[in-house]
């Protein structure tokens, strides 16, 4: 799989998504999950203090998975492992959790759970635009001067307070943001099922193509979208699918997709990702598997590049 800079690091420029790891996802599964990834030359493993049990919401359940089998297998030095903090409780998305003091706890639970010092990359998992961007990255910059985030970033973030983050760490001396996580994939999202979620737009796209600012798009297959239209039309998608992306442009570009898929002989959902780790600025793809034979197209992605012409051709940003 190939690898790209990430800071000071060669990241996988597919990162493992583990949103349900502990939870839907049972621990042996997300085992099996990690296995296959790192021995298909994966290393960059994405989880959050949040993530695992939605259902019944418990802080830590990925983590803790991500920490046991990291501690099983001895390679915490050999994964690129990013987390995230300072998400809304589950159940209460409306009540901000960003004070330094809830980060901070944040993180000293998610070292415990991951059995680590360090994570590689850290990010805020939701803005509050009642607090400065200064307040914010000051609380960042401190866990990155403890030692316990190398690098730091932000999720979810409106373009105009990323500019402000960066102008505002560049003003005052502090560790500068790294990197930037919006839902970013190549199907047109219509309708998002998270008001609190932001996705990749022409002005963040912009942003990202001035400044080389890492981007790590989440929810990058939108859900197997283009496989699942592909092998079963509209009538194999969720209900949740179908409302946020089945739409005339989303066809069309199926249409630009299949013509792609015969030129090049790779898989639609090889080539959306592709198309994310293609962009004219660093961008990895983060993304989730429910079955071990998905992760096939992970690897075939991981090994695909697309000139700017095709990726152009199968959607124009910025
Ligand atoms: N920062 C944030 O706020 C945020 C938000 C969301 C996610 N994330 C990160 O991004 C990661 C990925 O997110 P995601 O799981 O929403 O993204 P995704 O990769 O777009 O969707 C994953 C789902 O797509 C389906 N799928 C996967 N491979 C497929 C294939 N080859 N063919 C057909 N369908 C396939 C599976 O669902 P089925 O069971 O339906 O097949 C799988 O569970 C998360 O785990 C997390 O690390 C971050």
């Amino acid at each position: 799989m190939r690898k790209q800079r990430f800071g000071g690091y060669q990241a996988s420029v597919i990162g493992l998504g583990t949103g349900e790891f502990g939870g839907k996802c049972p621990e042996s599964l997300a085992r099996e999950f990690m296995d296959a990834f790192v021995g298909m030359g994966g290393n960059f493993i994405d989880t959050a203090r949040v993530y695992g049990d939605f259902v019944t919401p418990r802080d830590g359940e990925s983590e803790k998975v991500i920490g046991r089998w990291m501690a099983e297998r001895h390679n915490r030095d050999r994964v690129f492992l990013s987390t995230k903090g300072g998400h809304p409780a589950l159940g209460a998305m409306w009540k901000s959790r960003l004070s330094r003091e809830e980060v901070r706890r944040d993180m000293e639970g998610s070292l415990n759970d991951l059995q680590t010092d360090h994570v590689d990359v850290y990010w805020l998992h939701r803005d509050d635009e009642s607090r400065p961007v200064g307040e914010l990255m000051e609380t960042l910059h401190s866990l990155a001067e403890d030692g316990s985030a190398r690098m730091i970033g932000v999720s979810n973030w409106k373009p105009r307070r990323i500019r402000e983050a960066i102008a505002y760490a560049a003003a005052h001396g502090l560790t500068p943001l790294s990197a930037n996580q919006p839902q970013f994939s190549l199907a047109v999202q219509r309708v998002s099922p998270d008001p609190t979620l932001t996705a990749m737009d022409g002005e963040t796209w912009r942003l990202h193509r001035e400044t080389g600012l890492v981007c790590c798009g989440f929810s990058s297959q939108a859900h197997g979208f283009f496989t699942k239209l592909e092998q079963g039309g509209p009538e194999a998608l969720s209900g949740n699918v179908k409302r946020a992306f089945l739409s005339e442009e989303n066809q069309a570009i199926m249409d630009r997709l299949t013509v792609l898929k015969r030129e090049t002989g790779r898989s639609v959902g090889a080539l959306a990702l592709a198309y994310l780790t293609s962009q004219p600025f660093p961008t990895f793809a983060l993304a989730g598997v429910s079955r071990l034979s998905q992760i096939e197209t992970l690897r075939e992605a991981g090994e695909t590049a697309l000139t700017p012409a095709q990726r152009d051709m199968l959607r124009k940003m910025g």
